[in-house]
C-alpha cells in the first residue's frame, strides 16, 4: 500500500485524509503542531473505516519520524486567511512553516513528491522546492482545480448541466489576477463564451477570481476546505495511479508560456513521477496579456521570498 502524509491536520488537511480513505488509496499519516488532535482525528476516521469499508490505516502524530517512506506528502500546514486578509499577507508566517515542514518530511521521506496548498500558493510552492532543492517534477502546487472546479459549480448552477458536463481553466497565479480561460472552457464541448452572454459569463468570471474570499467572508473563521482539498486528493489519485491526468496546477515553469522562474498555474499533466510535462494552448493577445499581468504580480511575491529567504533575485 502506497503511504501519503498530510502535514497540518487542519480542516483542509483531515477532509484530505477522509476523500482519500473513502478511495482506499494508500495508508495516512495525519502530522500537526497541535497535540491529540491529529492522533484524535486518524482514530476517528479510523472508527470509520468499517462503515465505509475501507481497510487503510491511519494514524495521527506530531512526529515526523512517522512518516518516513511516505510517497506523497501534501502540505497544508499554515495559517489561513482572515476576512480582509489577501494571500499574500500570509507570506511571512507560512514561510516559516513551510520551511519546517519540507526539511523535516524529506529526512524522512527522501524520495517523496511534494503537494503545497498553503498559501500564498505560488509562492509556497517555490519556497519547499528551494528549501528542499527538489526538481521540479516533484513539487506541486494546488489552486488550478480548485479555481476550475468553482467556476465550474457556477457554471452549472446557471445553466442546469451535469458538473460532468462542464469543463473549465483557470490558470495563472492564485489570486484575485488568475485567468479563466472562457474560450478553451465549454459546456459538452460547446465553448462557454458561445453558450453564454457576455454579461453573464463576465459575472461568472468576476465570482470565480473572488471564489475564496466568498467563503472567508460568509465563514468568518477560517476558509474554505471541502472544495481545496477534494482538488488535493485528486492530485495525489493521479500520481498513485500514475493517470497521466492533465489538470490546471501550479508548477514551476521554465519557458512555458514565455515565463521562466517561477510557480505559475498551468495545464500539468500529472503521473507516477509527480510532473510528467507542461500542456501550451495556443492564446489570443488578450489571453497572453492577462496571463502577463498574473504573471508580473507572482514574480513580485517571488522577490519578497527570495529576500527572506536570502537568495540573490
Ligand atoms: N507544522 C505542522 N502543522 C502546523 C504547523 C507546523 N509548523 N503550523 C501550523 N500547523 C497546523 C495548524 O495547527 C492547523 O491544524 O496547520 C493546520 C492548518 O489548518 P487550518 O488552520 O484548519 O487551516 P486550513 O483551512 O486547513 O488551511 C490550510 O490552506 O488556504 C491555505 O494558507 C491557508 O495555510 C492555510 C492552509
Amino acid at each position: 500500500m502506497a503511504k501519503v502524509t498530510i502535514i497540518g491536520a487542519g480542516q483542509t488537511g483531515a477532509t484530505t485524509a477522509h476523500w482519500l480513505a473513502e478511495r482506499e488509496l494508500a495508508d495516512l499519516v495525519l502530522l500537526d503542531i497541535v497535540e491529540g488532535m491529529p492522533q484524535g482525528k486518524a482514530l476517528d476516521l479510523t472508527e470509520a473505516l468499517p462503515v465505509i469499508g475501507s481497510d487503510v490505516k491511519v494514524i495521527g502524530t506530531n512526529n515526523y519520524k512517522d512518516t518516513a517512506g511516505s510517497d506523497i506528502v501534501v502540505i497544508t500546514a499554515g495559517l489561513p486567511r482572515k476576512p480582509g486578509m489577501s494571500r499574500d499577507d500570509l507570506l511571512e508566517t507560512n514561510t516559516n512553516i513551510i520551511r519546517a515542514a519540507v526539511e523535516q518530511s524529506l529526512e524522512e521521506s527522501p524520495n517523496a513528491i511534494l503537494i503545497i496548498l498553503t498559501n500564498p500558493l505560488d509562492v509556497m510552492s517555490q519556497a519547499a522546492m528551494m528549501i528542499g532543492g527538489l526538481p521540479r517534477e516533484r513539487v506541486i502546487g494546488q489552486a488550478g482545480i480548485l479555481d476550475s472546479a468553482r467556476m465550474r459549480a457556477f457554471v452549472s448552477m446557471e445553466l442546469g448541466i451535469s458538473v460532468q458536463n462542464i469543463h473549465c481553466y483557470v490558470l495563472g497565479g492564485h489570486g484575485d489576477s488568475m485567468v479563466p480561460l472562457t474560450r478553451h472552457s465549454n459546456v459538452a464541448g460547446v465553448p462557454l463564451n458561445v453558450i453564454l452572454s457576455p454579461e453573464r459569463l463576465d459575472a461568472i468570471v468576476q465570482r470565480t477570481r473572488k471564489g475564496g474570499g466568498e467563503i472567508v467572508g460568509l465563514l468568518k473563521t477560517g476558509s474554505a476546505f471541502y472544495a481545496p482539498s477534494a482538488a488535493l486528493a485528486q492530485m495525489v489519485e493521479a500520481i498513485l495511479k500514475n493517470r497521466h491526468l492533465v489538470v490546471p496546477a501550479s508548477v514551476y515553469l521554465d519557458g512555458e508560456y514565455g515565463q521562466s522562474g517561477i510557480f505559475f498555474g498551468v495545464p500539468a499533466q500529472l503521473g507516477a513521477d509527480g510532473l510528467e510535462k507542461v500542456i501550451e494552448y495556443d492564446l489570443n493577445d488578450e489571453e497572453q496579456a492577462a496571463l502577463e499581468a498574473s504573471a508580473e504580480h507572482v514574480h513580485q511575491t517571488i522577490k519578497g521570498l527570495k529576500e527572506k529567504l536570502n537568495i540573490a533575485a
